[in-house]
């Protein structure tokens, strides 16, 4: 490990709200344990945007971009399972693989990994970007808006050969947390009635979870009549505009006064949180998926919960063993069974990154790729 004048070209944060600052950066060697992946492509996510928009104010100067795919440039000392060249998908929950939860295929939920990508620095605590002497952090252990980045050997996860790299990036983070929701945590049951509320790249990839588990009723909900219709085209079997119909009441309209077996939330709002629960039949569940701002809460009347036998859940990552579920999600794609492709709405330059993040504050687009 060391810096040994290698640079790469990065999107920089220096402060919440500023626009990112393109610019050549040093980039270190990996260390033990560590590879340098070479990105191909990299999608934006809405965690990036709680990152700039100081929802969630990282530690800056940051590298941000979690959903990224590219190939092995290097690879550290003691480092056996990646030879250079081989195609992988990021992970932002590189595993430890001796904690509890690594043990029974949680990597999501990694002891090690809550305390290091958590604060955007490598296991050892310290960061392998810098510029004049300043260190620079790593957004979620990946930093993907980059031509280099380091990351732990285990948050870089061997993909089939011949996988789109640009599909590879969305499956990185969107598509593994939604399709994960829904097959993961919920374990959607065949005619179950779902209710999806938010139909950006996450709850798109809900919408297709639920799909693919052979849900019955599947309700979309969003605020855009374009997200909508882009969820019909994945399956949603009924939609609904909440800026102009209230959730609740259509919900129990469609389901003849039932209400649905399970609700996803893939926004991050109290009020889109407490619909969730809202929309809910007996023994439904509530997933939470979107990220809240830091500090936000919900409310839930126990009486109800309790009365109708309610449960809500959190669903971190999709519940994914990323080593297991990024080969299968591409393997569903590859067979036509999945349509990532239609994931990906929008092509930039990095020099543009920030075009990007005006598009999602907007709401305009599903996922923009970021090639490299
Ligand atoms: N009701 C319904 N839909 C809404 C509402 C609302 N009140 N407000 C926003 N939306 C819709 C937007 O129109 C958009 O289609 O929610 C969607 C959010 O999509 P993106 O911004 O693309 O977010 P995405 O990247 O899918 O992430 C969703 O999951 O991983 C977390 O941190 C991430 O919290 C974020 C969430
Ligand atoms: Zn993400």
């Amino acid at each position: 490990m060391g810096f040994e004048g290698r640079t790469t070209r990065a999107a920089v944060m220096y402060g919440v709200n500023e626009p990112l600052i393109v610019e050549e950066i040093e980039i270190a060697e990996p260390g033990p344990g560590e590879v340098m992946v070479k990105l191909a492509a990299s999608s934006v996510c809405h965690s990036d945007l709680h990152a700039l928009d100081g929802g969630w104010p990282p530690q800056v100067p940051i590298v941000l971009g979690h959903e990224g795919a590219g190939t092995i440039e290097a690879v550290g000392p003691g480092v056996t399972r990646h030879a250079v060249g081989d195609p992988v998908s990021l992970s932002w929950t590189p595993g430890c693989e001796r904690c509890r939860f690594c043990l029974v295929g949680r990597p999501n939920l990694c002891e090690r990994m809550m305390a290091t990508t958590g604060s955007n620095v490598m296991v050892d605590g310290t960061t392998r970007l810098r510029k004049g002497g300043q260190e620079i952090y790593t957004y979620m252990g990946t930093g993907s808006f980059s031509g280099y980045t380091v990351v732990p050997e285990t948050g870089a996860i061997p993909i089939p050969a011949g996988s789109h790299l640009d599909v590879a990036a969305v499956v990185g983070c969107a598509v593994t947390t939604g399709f994960g929701a829904a097959t993961k945590t919920a374990r959607i049951a065949v005619g179950d009635t779902a209710v999806v509320i938010g139909l950006g790249g996450v709850g798109l990839s809900v919408i297709q979870g639920c799909v693919a588990q052979s849900a019955g009723m599947v309700i979309a909900v969003d605020v855009h009549e374009d997200k909508l219709a882009t969820a019909k085209h994945f399956g949603a079997t009924h939609v609904v505009n909440a800026r102009e119909t209230d959730v609740s009441a259509a919900v129990a309209e469609l389901t003849g006064g039932r209400g649905a077996d399970v609700a996803f939330e893939a926004i991050g709002l109290k009020a889109t949180i407490e619909q969730t629960i809202g929309v809910l039949g007996p023994r439904g569940t509530a997933v939470l998926v979107g990220m809240p701002p830091s500090g936000v809460t919900f409310e839930a009347d126990p009486t109800l919960v309790a009365m109708m036998e309610l449960s809500i859940v959190g669903s971190n990552y999709g519940s994914a063993n990323p080593p297991v579920d990024f080969p299968r999600i591409l393997g569903l794609a590859q067979l036509g069974r999945l349509d990532l492709a239609s994931l990906i709405t929008r092509r930039i330059a990095l020099e543009d990154i920030n075009e990007a993040f005006e598009d999602m504050k907007r709401g305009e687009g599903i996922r923009t790729v970021v090639s490299h």
